[in-house]
């Protein structure tokens, strides 16, 4: 979920202006579901990145699939779009975070095949932002 000030103004530009910062693909209802016609029923949103261990990698910043079309395939067909797209674009590694409280997204995510590098390597999940952020940048606001 996006925070206040994260307007969908930002998302939409960050997205779809001249200096996309992440790609999205979306899936929406059949055709032949007239009445819902190109109704959006998920989506999953990713870009590219680097590791100096292993070289290209995907980062899949968010899946989500609504409640009434979830368990038909829809969020592991939208995965497994995401892996071909990584693949030709020559990433090894698809890296995501997951919530702990998310139980049910961690089963699944394990169920496609996925590591949980914090229970196998104690790897943290670390971010520096807001003030932290502008300080480091000598930033004096
Ligand atoms: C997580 C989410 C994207 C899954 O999407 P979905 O469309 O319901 O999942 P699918 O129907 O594609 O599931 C595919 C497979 O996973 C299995 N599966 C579903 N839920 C599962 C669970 N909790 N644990 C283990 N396996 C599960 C299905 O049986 C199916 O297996 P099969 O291919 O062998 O038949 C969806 O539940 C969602 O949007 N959740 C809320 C948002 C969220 O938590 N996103 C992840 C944030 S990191």
């Amino acid at each position: 979920c996006l925070s206040a000030p994260f307007l969908p103004v930002v998302l939409r530009a960050d997205g779809f202006g001249g200096d996309p910062f992440y790609q999205c693909l979306i899936a929406e209802l059949a055709p032949e579901q007239e009445d819902k016609q190109g109704h959006l029923i998920g989506y999953a949103l990713f870009f590219f990145g680097y590791s100096v261990n292993t070289g290209r990698i995907v980062y899949l910043e968010n899946l989500y699939v609504v409640s009434e079309s979830r368990g038909r395939g829809i969020g592991k067909k939208l995965m497994s779009e995401v892996a071909k797209v990584a693949l030709a674009r020559g990433c090894v590694e698809m890296k995501f975070t997951v919530a702990e409280w998310n139980v049910r997204a961690l089963a699944w995510y394990r169920q496609l095949g996925a590591q949980d590098k914090t229970e196998a390597g104690g790897w943290h999940c670390m971010e520096l932002g807001g003030e932290a952020l502008h300080r480091l940048a000598g930033d004096r606001r």
